[in-house]
């Protein structure tokens, strides 16, 4: 049976397993630093913290991290990799991935997205449920794609940056690196690196 490893006992973790053993994977467990307190990420065990993780990593067939916020997702796979993890793409079944797109390292793509040809996902993206990522599009590292959300053809998306829930993004459009689209945004010009911008037509809003 093979075995899978999450760092992260979260709501996003749960979907991430869901969608791993939907892929086939034989059993999930859960690492987190909130262990022992939290043993249990709904259907999954929590069975130690990220140090218990590195010391043991060699027992899984497999590891990623199902961390929402993308700069800490990012860096506990570096510390994963740098253990020499190995770092899975989780694909849920009823995802479409062109097999003309590439989909990096510990991405994971949910149920119902469609990544298409000649998109270029980065390492520890996550394109979540129903969100399409169309053709010749290319998001850098550590991006997250929330549900619903659509990006046109060749949209870009810098590095760690975050499109929200149901977000629209006009083709050809550029989106900076650590920068925050706000849910239900459309997105019609050039979001600048570190900024956050809502509505329709997508402004830049100062952050909280
Ligand atoms: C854009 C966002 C980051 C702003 O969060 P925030 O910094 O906490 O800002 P606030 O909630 O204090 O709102 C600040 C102002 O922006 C407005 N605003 C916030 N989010 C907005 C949005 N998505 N669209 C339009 N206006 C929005 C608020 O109404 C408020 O306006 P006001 O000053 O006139 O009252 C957040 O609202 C958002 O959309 N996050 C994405 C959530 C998401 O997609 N989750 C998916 C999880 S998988």
């Amino acid at each position: 049976m093979k075995r899978l490893a999450l760092l992260g006992a979260s709501g996003h973790g749960k979907v991430v397993a869901d969608a791993a053993i939907a892929a086939g994977w034989g059993d999930v467990v859960f690492f987190d630093d909130a262990w022992p307190n939290v043993e249990k990420n709904g259907h999954w065990a929590v069975v130690g913290d990220m140090a218990a993780l590195l010391s043991r990593v060699h027992e899984f067939d497999g590891v990623m991290v199902s961390i929402g916020n993308c700069e800490v997702r990012w860096q506990k796979q570096r510390s994963l990799q740098d253990a020499n993890g190995a770092i899975v793409t989780v694909v849920h079944p009823r995802a479409y991935v062109s097999p003309y797109a590439r989909v990096g390292r510990g991405s994971v793509v949910m149920a119902n997205a469609v990544i298409n040809a000649d998109a270029v996902v980065g390492d520890a993206v996550i394109v979540n449920t129903g969100a399409t990522v169309d053709h010749d599009c290319a998001l850098g590292q550590a991006v997250h794609i929330s549900p619903g959300a659509h990006l046109s053809g060749n949209v870009s998306v810098g590095d760690f940056s975050w499109v929200g829930v149901g977000a629209a993004v006009r083709q050809g459009t550029r989106i900076g690196s650590y920068a925050l689209v706000g849910a239900g945004a459309v997105v019609v010009s050039a979001v600048a690196e570190r900024s956050t911008v809502v509505g329709c037509p997508a402004k830049p809003i100062s952050k909280a």
